[in-house]
């Protein structure tokens, strides 16, 4: 991956400036936020997003959350009934990040969401996060600035330590007040349910509800893994799967097959009307940018099976054979 200057800056006026700068021009920044770093880039820009998985060595496409300047410009991105409104009420801005189906025409794009029809989002309390949200305006997809499998990050040192080479700036405004990351409710059919406990405690959930109207936690031996927490699979529909069975490391499509290119695409590919080349010159970052669309594209044309090249496994390859493979998973 390539390497960038990492700049330190302080988070004045002029630094929230060229932070947003930045953001907008698809690059990636490290932002403060009352509870911990985010490695932030612009949710509408793939190929930003690809960055961030990038950056922090992700094995896996986790969905991210988006942050947004106020309650309104999260309401765009979601569908939220009475609880999450509620909530958003009650906690925004604040550590708390709601789940929420994703809104019919969100720009916020496929990869941050990992392929998912529900979007994570969160109004932070932090002035510095607030100020260069509204200075960008744009969502910004933030994952905590830690290398995958590091802790959390709760000063610019602690990001640095991480992600020195490996971003753009880092917008540097002094120690996390909170310290832990938010707490993560998710608001889909089944009734609320605290995915992650975090800035905001259970209890004070349960008082804005009302009793009993919390959904049992995950396991806290699932909570404790703050990075990846596993979402069961099935509860929450929480992996995107395409209705076409995949077949990989093919060398190319067979008759019946569309096919789901990287790299040059072989002779045969040519002969389906179905297909979609991930990269044609054989860049993972821009695979893993067009990789939910691709298989989207494809399975709308309603092919019954897929045929997928060979993805290399080093880089951003792992978690693109990551997703593949699950995506191929009998059901
Ligand atoms: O406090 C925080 O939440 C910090 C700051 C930077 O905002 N962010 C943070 O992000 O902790 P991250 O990526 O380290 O953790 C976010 C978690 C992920 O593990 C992901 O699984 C979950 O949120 N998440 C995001 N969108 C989701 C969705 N649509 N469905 C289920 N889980 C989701
Ligand atoms: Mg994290």
């Amino acid at each position: 991956m390539t390497r960038r200057v990492t700049s330190r800056l302080v988070a004045d006026a002029a630094g929230v400036a060229e932070a947003a700068r930045i953001l907008a021009g698809g690059g990636l920044v490290a932002i403060p936020t009352e509870t911990v770093y985010g490695l932030a880039a612009d949710a509408t820009n793939a190929r930003a997003v690809a960055g961030i998985y990038a950056a922090k060595s992700r094995p896996a496409f986790n969905p991210l959350i988006a942050h947004l300047p106020g309650a309104a410009a999260a309401m765009e991105h979601g569908l939220f009934d009475d609880v999450a409104r509620r909530l958003a009420q009650a906690f925004w801005p604040g550590p708390l990040t709601l789940v929420v189906p994703v809104a019919a025409g969100s720009p916020i794009c496929d990869l941050a969401r990992a392929g998912l029809a529900t979007v994570g989002l969160r109004v932070p309390a932090h002035p510095v996060a607030r100020a260069l949200l509204t200075a960008v305006g744009l969502p910004l997809a933030a994952p905590s600035a830690n290398r995958s499998g590091h802790v959390s990050p709760t000063s610019a040192d602690h990001v640095l330590s991480d992600l020195d080479g490996m971003i753009d700036a880092v917008l540097d405004a002094g120690p996390c007040e909170v310290g832990v990351e938010s707490t993560i409710v998710a608001c889909l059919h089944e009734g609320p349910r605290i995915l992650r406990p975090g800035g905001i405690p259970r209890e004070a959930i349960a008082a804005c509800l009302g009793d009993g109207a919390v959904l049992a936690a995950m396991s806290e031996a699932d909570a404790e893994d703050r990075d990846d927490p596993p979402l069961a699979p099935g509860m929450l529909a929480s992996h995107y799967a395409p209705n076409a069975r995949l077949r990989l490391d093919a060398a190319a499509p067979q008759a019946g097959e569309a096919w789901l290119g990287f790299g040059p695409d072989p002779v045969a590919a040519m002969e389906t009307t179905a297909r979609f080349n991930l990269s044609p010159s054989g860049d993972l970052l821009e695979a893993a940018a067009n990789l939910f669309s691709g298989l989207r594209t494809l399975d709308r044309t309603g092919v019954d099976r897929i045929a997928v090249a060979a993805i290399p496994a080093d880089g951003l390859g792992e978690a693109i054979r990551d997703r593949l493979a699950r995506a191929a998973a009998p059901r």
